[in-house]
């Protein structure tokens, strides 16, 4: 039998899956180092590939001099630096499509506890408030309510058609216009938020999307909207969010993704009204998380028998 390839574990995923991979491979899980330097020096030299999520950086592949894959745990690679690696000859790949479901689910269960304000009015039971204040206070619907999604991608896509099952008015803004749905394009991006009552965002990260939800946009949204933000921290300006939830400049948002996680915007954590956070979880269910560990472990698979890959990214 031929001896299993060694890969560089840089942060691990999903453990039923992360045990698969080592029937293929011997795992060197850096993240568990002390001395992570010692570490690298002992084993990236002999590892041909490296397992991690959303984060790459050159000098990691340096310490590999063998590299020749990175399996990437999500579809979203904006931390991964892709030409370096291109460069190099190494192979990129992600998780794409298996996850499509699970990531709709929860922009769906963002835009219902948003519009709805389900955490806050648990809360307000929990506080005394039902007894001691009477009924909670009225909220906005959503079913025909219109929504603007911002990446009408694989993701996207599957968001779009929950929001047809709510009835919702839908239209989308990206670069190129789609010509197989039959929602509204929206070229610019400040008219679609005007538009709009729940604005979605479900698009890559990285330089190019840095801050595109800008203050304007988010005031464009108003008073009345919500900011549903299921894509990557860095397309938001969330100091201006913050900033436009407080002063009611918008009405509410719900986030999922942060620019510097696990670290949140001290100045969210004590917006509690309009405000819903949840800990990058859109992927996080036992199926999905296996399905897009499978993925890895499939590409590594078709890479070590003839050099092939199933989901590149470069
Ligand atoms: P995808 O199929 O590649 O779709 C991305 C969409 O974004 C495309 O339709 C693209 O259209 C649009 N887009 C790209 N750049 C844009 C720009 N500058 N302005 C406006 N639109 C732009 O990707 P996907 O599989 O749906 O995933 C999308 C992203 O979701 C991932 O990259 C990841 O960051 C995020 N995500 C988050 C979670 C989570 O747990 N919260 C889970 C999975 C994915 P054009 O090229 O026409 O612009
Ligand atoms: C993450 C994601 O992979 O696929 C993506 O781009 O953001 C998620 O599915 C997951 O949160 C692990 O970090």
């Amino acid at each position: 039998m031929t001896e299993k390839p060694d890969v560089l574990i840089y942060a691990p995923w999903y453990e039923p899956a992360m045990e698969r991979l080592d029937e293929i491979a011997t795992t060197h899980h850096l993240y568990l180092a002390d001395d992570k330097e010692a570490f690298l020096k002992e084993h990236g030299p002999k590892c041909i590939g490296i397992g991690t999520m959303h984060y790459c950086p050159p000098s990691l592949m340096d310490a590999c001099p063998n590299l020749k894959i990175i399996l990437n745990f999500g579809v979203g690679y904006d931390g991964v630096d892709i030409p370096a690696a291109t460069n190099r000859g190494v192979k990129v790949v992600n998780t794409p499509d298996v996850l499509n479901d699970c990531v709709a689910d929860m922009a769906m269960a963002l835009v219902l506890a948003g519009r709805r304000k389900v955490p806050q009015a648990d809360r307000y039971i929990r506080e005394g408030n039902w007894t001691r204040l009477g009924n909670f206070e009225y909220v906005h619907h959503v079913n025909h309510s219109k929504v603007g999604i911002i990446g009408l991608g694989r993701i996207g896509l599957e968001i779009a058609n929950r929001c047809a099952a709510f009835k919702m008015d839908i239209g989308y803004h990206q670069r190129n216009q789609r010509k197989d749905v039959p929602y509204k394009f929206f070229q610019n991006l400040e008219e679609m938020a005007t538009n709009a009552d729940i604005l979605i965002a479900i698009l890559p990260g990285g330089e190019k999307t840095k801050g595109l939800i800008s203050e304007n946009i988010i005031k464009l949204i108003g008073p009345e909207g919500l900011l549903v933000n299921v894509a990557r921290g860095t397309v938001v300006d969330n100091e201006a969010l913050a900033r436009c939830l407080k002063d009611g400049s918008l009405g509410a948002a719900a986030l999922d993704v942060f620019p510097n996680e696990p670290e949140v915007p001290d100045a969210f954590l004590d917006i509690k009204d309009n405000l819903i956070l949840t800990p990058h979880m859109a992927s996080a269910t036992h199926f999905t998380r296996m399905e897009m560990g499978m993925t890895l472990y499939n590409n590594l698979q078709a890479f070590l028998k003839d050099g092939s890959v199933l989901t590149p990214v470069n």
